[in-house]
């Protein structure tokens, strides 16, 4: 199979149910995609799946140093980053008088730390090349300040928003275009698992539409935004939210 270089994607959290969704829609446009997770194990299934499209890589984006390697690696060996979905995250349910000074920093390091050195390490070749996406996976807590989830994840999803805006406006003029999604609750583990039968009962009496969301749906956002199509839409937070929030 020939390479297309221009076509290469990274998708952070590639093993984990929004990114295999994420990646198989990449993947279904053409792209190669590197499935960049901390767990290994879980991303074999998926690059098996789509076989020569895929790249795995083992990286733990809370460590500077491990995304510096990472991305020079990627570039060398498979040419320059087109797109980026920082998509990566933990949830922390813990409110404020709750969180430890480990849980803080377990949180913010991945959600925001993660996404800030990605970024940094992919956007000079984007920029270079005058063409580059960036699509970071944000939350409607940060929006209404977190119904279940806690206080951590919540800004943690705020400061990514916030970095969403700073590094678009950075790339005025250079065609490089930044945004983010804001999902509600996906039908997805952090939703079945970590909720009780009871609250995720009272979500689905306040959702407008009536059901969680699926994850290939955030993943269609995902995809529009990388599209040619979107080629006119930056700085801007997506919500897919089902109507938990209006306007
Ligand atoms: N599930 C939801 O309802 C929901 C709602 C809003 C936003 N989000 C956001 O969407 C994103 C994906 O969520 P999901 O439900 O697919 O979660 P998930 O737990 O299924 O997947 C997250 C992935 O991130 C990986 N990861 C964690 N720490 C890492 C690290 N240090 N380095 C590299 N990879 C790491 C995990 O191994 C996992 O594969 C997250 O950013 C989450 O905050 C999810």
């Amino acid at each position: 199979m020939s390479e297309d270089k221009e076509k290469l994607a990274i998708v952070s959290g590639a093993a984990g149910v929004l990114g295999v969704a994420i990646s198989r829609d990449l993947v279904r446009d053409g792209y190669r995609v590197v499935l960049l997770d901390i767990d290994p194990e879980g991303l074999a299934p998926l690059a098996t799946e789509l076989g020569d499209a895929a790249i795995p890589l083992d990286c733990d984006i809370s460590r500077s140093a491990a995304v510096t390697e990472a991305c020079e690696t990627i570039q060398r060996l498979h040419g320059p980053v087109s797109v980026l979905v920082n998509n990566a995250g933990v949830l922390s349910n813990d409110k404020l008088e709750g969180t430890s000074d480990t849980e803080w920093n377990r949180i913010l390091r991945v959600n925001l730390d993660g996404a800030f050195f990605l970024s940094r390490a992919c956007l000079p070749g984007m920029k270079a090349r005058g063409w580059g996406r960036m699509v970071n996976i944000c939350s409607l807590a940060m929006k209404i300040g977190g119904l279940t989830a806690g206080t951590a994840y919540t800004t943690s999803k705020g400061a990514l928003a916030a970095l969403t805006l700073s590094v678009a406006r950075e790339c005025t003029g250079s065609g490089v275009t930044v945004n983010g999604i804001a999902p509600a609750y996906v039908r997805t583990p952090m939703v079945t698992e970590m909720l009780s039968a009871e609250q995720r009962d009272a979500l689905l009496q306040q959702i407008p539409l009536g059901r969680f969301c699926e994850a290939e749906e955030v993943a269609h956002v995902v995809n529009f935004l990388v599209s040619p199509l979107a080629g006119y839409i930056t700085g801007e937070i997506v919500d897919i939210n089902g109507g938990l929030e209006m306007g």
